[in-house]
């Protein structure tokens, strides 16, 4: 018999880690391991509430527990993060296209994150640390509204810099708070040459974040000579049945559940909706 599409597999909450007021890490431990690829994305059911799209944020290699970074923003996020450790909930997928890493291979990374939007470049730079050898350089700049609201700033200081020079990691806060001593402005001050060296004629640029965080991200990226095809980000739209079928997701000719999340700019540049 044909699996039914949308049925979910059960999983366990394993572990939660809060990381800032409004974003948790769920640690999930699917009945059956789920093999992902960074960048793609699984639909989370709550039972008797509904369902929502989201993108892990832990390693692909790794296919018995999967972590997804969860901001609180409505009635399935509110009831997620109203969830423990020991309870269950269903995961299908996963869905929707991948980060290109085997093109990516020999080609300097700049990760932009924002907000919530550093779950799936998590997965990506996990992805990318295990095959370090075949990238020149990973340069990875994050922000956030304050410091409180940064996610994952203590691996980064004490984790992803262990590979050496290779990987260049710098946050920004918008507002600044007694204490921090970094940079202080939206993610695109710290793209400026001041604070990024980087290679745009060599290298790729893979960014996440808020709609406007990444019309304006992309605007730096190409002012810095990075090419629309070699500019990539992920697109967030309201989905239901995540497979391509409903059309909820359409965007111009693209399925966003289909065609994407992942994108390169080259592909979206002649739709203005992209940044709604
Ligand atoms: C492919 C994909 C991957 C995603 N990955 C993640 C992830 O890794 N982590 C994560 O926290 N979220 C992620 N999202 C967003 C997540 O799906 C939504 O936040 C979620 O569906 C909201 O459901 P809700 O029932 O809690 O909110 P609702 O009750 O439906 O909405 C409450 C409020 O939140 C707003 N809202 C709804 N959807 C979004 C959205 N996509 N972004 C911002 N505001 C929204 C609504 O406009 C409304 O004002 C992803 C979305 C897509 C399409
Ligand atoms: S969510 Fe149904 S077509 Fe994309």
């Amino acid at each position: 018999m044909k699996p039914n599409l949308y049925m979910p597999i059960k999983a366990t909450i394993e572990h939660i880690v809060e990381e800032t007021p409004a974003i948790k890490t769920f640690g999930l431990r699917p009945q059956e391991p789920i093999v992902f690829q960074a960048g793609q994305f699984v639909e989370l059911t709550v039972p008797g509430l509904g369902e929502a799209p989201f993108t892990p944020s832990s390693s692909p290699a790794i296919t018995s527990e999967m972590e997804i970074t969860i901001m609180r923003v409505g009635r399935v996020t509110d009831a997620l993060h109203d969830m423990k450790a020991g309870d269950t909930l269903g995961i299908r997928g996963p869905y929707g296209t991948a980060y290109p890493i085997e093109q990516f291979r020999g080609r300097e990374i700049l990760i932009v994150g924002g907000g919530c939007g550093v779950g799936p470049l998590r997965s990506l730079l996990f992805a990318l640390f295990d095959d370090i050898d075949h990238f020149p350089g990973i340069i990875v700049r994050m922000g956030a509204k304050s410091p409180q609201d940064l996610v994952f700033r203590e691996a980064a200081a004490n984790r992803w810099g262990e590979r050496g020079d290779k990987v260049d990691v710098l946050f920004s806060v918008d507002h600044a708070e007694p204490g921090w001593t970094g940079p202080v402005g939206v993610v695109t001050k710290i793209l400026d040459p001041k604070y990024t060296d980087c290679n745009p004629q060599q290298g790729v640029a893979v960014m996440c974040g808020s709609p406007m965080m990444m019309k304006y991200v992309s605007g730096s990226l190409l002012e810095r000579g990075y090419a629309p095809e070699d500019i990539y980000l992920s697109l967030e739209r309201n989905m239901s049945c995540g497979v391509g079928k409903c059309g909820h997701c359409r965007m111009g000719q693209y399925h966003v559940c289909y065609d994407g999340p992942v994108f390169s700019y080259a592909q979206l540049q002649a739709l203005p909706e992209s940044w709604d």
